[in-house]
């Protein structure tokens, strides 16, 4: 039937349809209906980062930027769900258009520039949420915040969102906010997670309860890069790191070669293999001393478990999840609880 729905959907323009069917899923949740038609919720209890995770497989972030349909999206079936990216102020983020589909790869481009409505609104809604799934809030900084004052954006979004999150990313690898994957490197990157750890362990003085902080690392890096990201990681006792975000590049196998040419990050099908050799080259850095969430690419259940064997402990999904819907969700928990 999603596939049925699929292809009236996409007779629309990407963007409008996202909204519209987000709409929908939340009506249909809010007069019962969605349980109906939905698989059942794969039970797979999991514990990563000190919190239980009812199954491995989560919605990666940037789908619910302001949290407004957190039931609705758990009711797929998701073990987790992560928010945002939020950012201090509301934002109108990039001219339309500014996603576009990839049909024929299964896969999506979007320069979509973190249109969000602010943190305030963003708690506001998640104070709403009926749902008491696990819940990732991914913070991000303002476009018109210099990058030298970046770490004061991080700062206010983690005051705000502490108390609400089940732990927190902070995303420093989304290709459309100019400049923001700098903060990826160098002292630059040890400046800013001393920073942010200095202040959940502030927080957690102050509300007596841990937050575990997740680091979100682009796929576009040089393996001297990923060494030096993973030691920074370390030495900053960051709690997790989140692999992979959407990629700059364009990989010859892309099918739509007109819609290629737009300018974005890239997601979806042809992400994976990028996605999973970051993903492995981490894990050997990292040496099982954090956790790792693997996104990227995940298409079918075979590639959920093919991230796990690559040194992940939870994945999350979005391309997939636009192509295939809930039955993705369903089949991957299934194939990690089966592991
Ligand atoms: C339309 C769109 C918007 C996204 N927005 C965000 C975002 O706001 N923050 C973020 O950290 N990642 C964002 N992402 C990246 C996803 O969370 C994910 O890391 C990436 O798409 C790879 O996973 P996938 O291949 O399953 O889509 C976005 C992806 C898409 C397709």
């Amino acid at each position: 039937m999603y596939t049925f729905i699929r292809h009236l959907l996409f007779l629309f323009d990407a963007e409008t349809i996202h909204v519209f069917s987000l709409k929908i899923l939340s009506f249909t949740h809010s007069i019962g209906l969605l349980r109906l038609l939905l698989p059942r919720h794969i039970d797979a209890p999991i514990t990563v980062m000190g919190i239980e995770f009812s199954n491995a497989v989560g919605l990666a972030a940037g789908l619910d930027k302001n949290a407004k349909y957190i039931d609705a999206l758990a009711s797929c079936g998701f073990g987790f769900i992560e928010v945002g990216t939020v950012t201090p102020l509301a934002q109108a983020g990039n001219d339309r258009p500014r996603l576009f589909r990839l049909v024929s790869d299964n896969a999506i481009i979007n320069r979509m520039g973190f249109n969000n409505d602010g943190v305030a609104a963003l708690v506001s809604h998640v104070r709403q949420r009926k749902n008491n799934c696990v819940l990732g809030i991914n913070i991000g900084k303002n476009k018109t915040t210099p990058l030298e004052n970046a770490v004061d954006d991080y700062l206010i979004c983690m005051q705000e969102v502490y108390v609400h999150a089940d732990y927190i990313t902070i995303n420093i690898s989304s290709p459309n906010t100019p400049g923001l994957r700098e903060l990826q490197h160098g002292e630059g990157l040890t400046d800013l997670l001393t920073q942010l750890k200095n202040k959940q362990l502030e927080l957690n003085q102050q509300y007596k309860r841990y937050v575990p902080l997740a680091v979100k690392i682009a796929p576009d890096l040089i393996d001297e890069e990923i060494t030096d990201i993973a030691q920074r990681v370390l030495s900053a006792q960051i709690d997790a790191l989140i692999a992979t975000n959407t990629t700059n590049s364009r990989p010859d196998k892309l099918l739509c070669k007109s819609v290629a040419e737009e300018t974005g990050g890239l997601s979806g099908a042809p992400v994976f293999d990028i996605s999973t050799s970051v993903l492995k080259k981490f894990a050997d850095a990292l040496d099982n001393k954090i956790p790792i969430i693997a996104a990227g690419g995940i298409s079918s259940a075979e590639d959920a478990v093919k991230k796990i064997q690559a040194g992940a402990s939870l994945v999350q999904v979005y391309t997939g999840f636009i192509y295939s819907g809930p039955t993705l969700i369903q089949q991957c928990a299934l194939a990690l609880k089966k592991r």
